[in-house]
């Protein structure tokens, strides 16, 4: 027996088949493109790496050099919760005793969108600084990182979304990570949230590295653990993906093996245990470690899923 289709439903089977091949081959044709770039920026350009204060004492050594580096005022982009647990308390402290002026910017929220980086440069602009500094997760430094290249640049952030975009270099920058992690404090990138399209888009610019970073076991130790796994996950996912990626080169495939290894040895221990110092600084060479393999290798299809479904229901990136 055959079915009698009738005519309009062939007609919207064929163009939806139309569209759908349309659209797999623009895809096609803009990752290409997207990739082809990325590449060139990490084979073609010197990457920098930040200077790095470890250890317990190492957000405290990063204010007293900050001090001495002749700026004016500096912008702290962190987050409200954070800001509550009085984290900052001994870091602002020390800043005010080395007489560094700064103005604090406390509105990200876990994946900034392009509204909260625009309200942070605003503050950044009335404020009259000329630097800014990290402390908290991930979503703290990224948003820091755009809003120090826009301010320098005098463009909108939404301007810098895409590879190298910024054509002067960032206002000075320095992060402190609260989370182990992103290793956002080594990267390239920035991942900025558009609250309108719910698409994560990327600023990818060997510019945004900060001048110095802080890993200090002494911030992570009340990371609550479930904030502790996922973020302890995402950071052996970055390792794991630029491992078996194919830009991988020795000096990734090291960090990758290293930071996978201090992983599977820290990530239970300080689960079970927040206030472990030791692990607690595995855990964050490991996450400035994810870092560094990304920069060199990149990412893979876990990332590419997590962000979508990260814009889209708001899930945590780890
Ligand atoms: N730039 C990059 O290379 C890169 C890489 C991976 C992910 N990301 C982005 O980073 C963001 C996620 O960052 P994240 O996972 O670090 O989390 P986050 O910065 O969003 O923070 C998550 C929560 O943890 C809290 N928190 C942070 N530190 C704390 C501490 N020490 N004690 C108690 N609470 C604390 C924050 O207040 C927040 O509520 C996402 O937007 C993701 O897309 C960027
Ligand atoms: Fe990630």
């Amino acid at each position: 027996m055959t079915i009698k289709v009738p005519k309009v439903i062939d007609e919207l089977e064929s163009k939806i088949v139309n569209t759908l091949k349309l659209s797999r081959f623009k895809n096609q044709l803009v990752g290409k493109g997207y990739v082809t770039g990325l590449k060139a920026v990490t084979y073609l350009l010197n990457i920098p790496k930040p200077t790095i204060f470890m250890s317990k004492g190492a957000s405290i050594n990063l204010c007293e050099s900050v001090s001495q580096f002749g700026l004016n005022k500096l912008l702290i982009v962190t987050d409200q919760a954070l800001y509550d647990t009085g984290l900052l308390d001994p870091v602002l402290e020390q800043l005010n005793l080395s007489g560094m002026k700064y103005s604090l910017f406390t509105e990200v929220e876990p994946d900034p969108t392009f509204t909260v980086v625009e309200s942070g440069l605003r503050k950044y602009r009335q404020q009259n600084c000329d630097s800014v500094m990290a402390i908290g997760g991930g979503s703290s430094i990224d948003a820091a990182k755009v809003i120090a290249l826009a301010a320098s640049n005098e463009v909108s952030p939404r301007d810098l979304v895409g590879i190298l975009k910024g054509k002067k270099p960032s206002a000075p920058f320095f992060a402190i990570p609260t989370t182990a992690g992103t290793g956002s404090e080594a990267t390239i990138g920035a991942v900025i949230s558009d609250s309108i399209t719910h698409k994560k888009e990327l600023v990818i610019d060997t510019k945004i590295v900060p001048l110095v970073a802080a890993l200090d076991p002494d911030l992570m130790k009340g990371l609550p653990p479930a904030i502790t796994a996922a973020t302890g996950m995402d950071a052996l996912t970055h390792l794991v993906e630029s491992y078996l990626s194919g830009m991988a080169n020795e000096e990734s495939d090291y960090y990758s093996r290293s930071g996978i290894q201090m992983i599977f040895e820290n990530l239970p221990k300080v689960y079970k245990r927040g206030n472990n110092a030791k692990a607690r600084e595995k855990m964050a060479l490991a996450s400035y470690y994810g870092g560094l393999t990304i920069n060199i290798a990149g990412l893979g299809y876990v990332h590419a899923f997590a962000h979508q479904l990260g814009a889209k229901y708001k899930l945590p990136h780890g």
